[in-house]
């Protein structure tokens, strides 16, 4: 019977191990040496939420209707932060698990959805460190993970669920530490307490996704630096977040972001190169960057939501002539730069004219039906298409110079669609238009800058 097991055993493992290292061989799991990388700062591996090559990757069944759905709820949750109205507040933790009644009675305000367009990277947490697959997420703030005992609810990750009872150096944060006082700002939701005094998160992202428990701190590993005492989420109710990671990291501008809480040593700045779902190589850096290669554009301040990208587009050429609106066009909705919304969004006026445009000029091309939020399809596939050259101008003068997979987005098998959406009440710059290009957010300079072949 034994022997049957074992034998049952290795032939599971044998099954499931022989499709994975093909896969890793293909993957390099090194950063290796970009030439936007400054090596005083800390590099790690980015990963495609749909490649392959993601230690947690999405469903490979996942249509892509399904990402422009989520897509679509980001898109939404970020409006409703604009616009300051509240959410529904997720189910509270179990009442046995001892955080009071107080979190029953707390309004949660709405946040983004982390949704399924979120790129990949690994975190090392606690001591001895461990390792995590995390979402990486511009668009918020605070960091938190899956962490045992799971009190309401983790979704299946890929590898163990944090225990904060095996890291030596795991501490919660209690109710009076000016940190959880911070929470307010960097999830939008006030903290609750625990009965014994443990400061409570609620982090909600539209799309009904959310994550909530207990404030924490503890040693955090990137790369080979590590940094004591960083507060983070330790959730026991956990949501909606898409594929087998295990939580998110927050670059977002405030104070609780993984940004600020390891600035005063690295700097205050992050760069990345968003690789494309069929490539290996990208990279997050954070702290110092190699600032000759980039082009800039300032960093626009907006009341709306300090925590944001706000940049200025100034306008959008295609095949060298300017869309024919006026320049006031591209300014009439706030611009966010995000790294977690894949379709980029623009006022309306623009987007028409832009549609327009790259349909005149590709009118060789049969046209295909709308797809979901995407009007502007042709028949075939975007590397097989001759694209117009198309370039977003910035603020400062800073550009981006679209190449054909940074314009169309293959949504089947027979189908390409241009990658731009109307925007409702603010626009975004997409990671579809932003990958291969190293962006670097220059926080205390106060600027975004883009340098073209980031990723190779
Ligand atoms: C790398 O960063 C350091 C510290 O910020 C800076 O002094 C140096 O000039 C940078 N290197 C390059 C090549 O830009």
């Amino acid at each position: 019977m034994a022997l049957l097991l074992r034998l049952l055993a290795l032939s599971l493992l044998l099954a499931v191990a022989t499709p994975i290292r093909d896969v890793t061989d293909a993957c390099s799991s090194q950063v290796k040496d970009f030439p936007h990388l400054n090596s005083s700062g800390i590099h790690l591996t980015l990963h495609h939420p749909r490649s392959p090559c993601s230690p947690a990757p999405l469903p490979a069944d996942l249509p892509f209707s399904a990402v422009l759905t989520h897509d679509d709820a980001r898109i939404a949750s970020l409006a409703a932060r604009l616009a300051k109205t509240p959410s529904s507040r997720p189910t509270a933790l179990d009442e046995s698990s001892s955080p009071d009644e107080s979190l029953a009675s707390v309004p949660l305000g709405p946040g983004t959805s982390v949704g399924v367009g979120n790129y990949v990277t690994r975190m090392g947490l606690g001591t001895p460190a461990k390792s995590y697959v995390m979402v990486v997420d511009t668009g918020s703030s605070l960091t938190w993970l899956q962490c045992s005992p799971c009190v309401v609810s983790c979704h299946r990750q890929s590898g163990p669920v944090f225990n904060p009872k095996a890291s030596s150096s795991y501490a919660s944060v209690s109710c009076s530490e000016p940190q959880c006082s911070d929470l307010t700002s960097a999830t939008l939701n006030p903290a609750a307490c625990s009965t014994s005094n443990v400061c409570v998160y609620q982090a909600s992202y539209g799309d009904s996704s959310f994550s909530m428990g207990y404030l924490s701190k503890d040693t955090v590993s990137l790369g080979s630096s590590s940094m004591p005492n960083f507060y983070y989420g330790c959730g026991q109710d956990n949501e909606g977040l898409f594929g087998r990671s295990a939580g998110l990291i927050g670059l977002a501008r405030n104070k609780l972001s993984l940004l600020y809480q390891l600035a005063p040593t690295l700097g205050y700045s992050f760069s990345y190169c968003l690789p494309t779902s069929s490539s290996s190589s990208g990279y997050l850096s954070i702290g110092s960057y190699n600032p000759g290669q980039y082009s800039y554009t300032p960093m626009a301040s907006n009341s709306l939501d300090d925590s944001l990208y706000f940049i200025k587009l100034t306008g959008i050429t295609v095949a060298g002539k300017p869309l024919s609106v006026s320049s006031s066009a591209y300014s009439s909705l706030p611009t966010i730069i995000d790294s977690g919304t894949v379709i980029t969004r623009l006022p309306t006026g623009v987007y028409s004219a832009l549609s327009k445009a790259v349909a005149a000029a590709m009118k060789g091309t049969p046209r295909a039906s709308a797809f979901s939020i995407l009007d502007t399809c042709f028949q075939g596939q975007a590397s097989r298409l001759r694209a117009p050259a198309v370039s977003m101008a910035f603020a400062g003068g800073a550009a981006l110079k679209l190449a054909a997979p940074n314009l169309l987005v293959d949504v089947d098998s027979a189908t390409t669609c241009l990658a731009f959406a109307p925007a409702r009440s603010a626009a975004i710059i997409g990671n579809t238009q932003q990958q291969t290009f190293s962006v670097v957010y220059d926080v205390k300079s106060k600027r975004i800058g883009f340098a073209a072949g980031g990723c190779s």
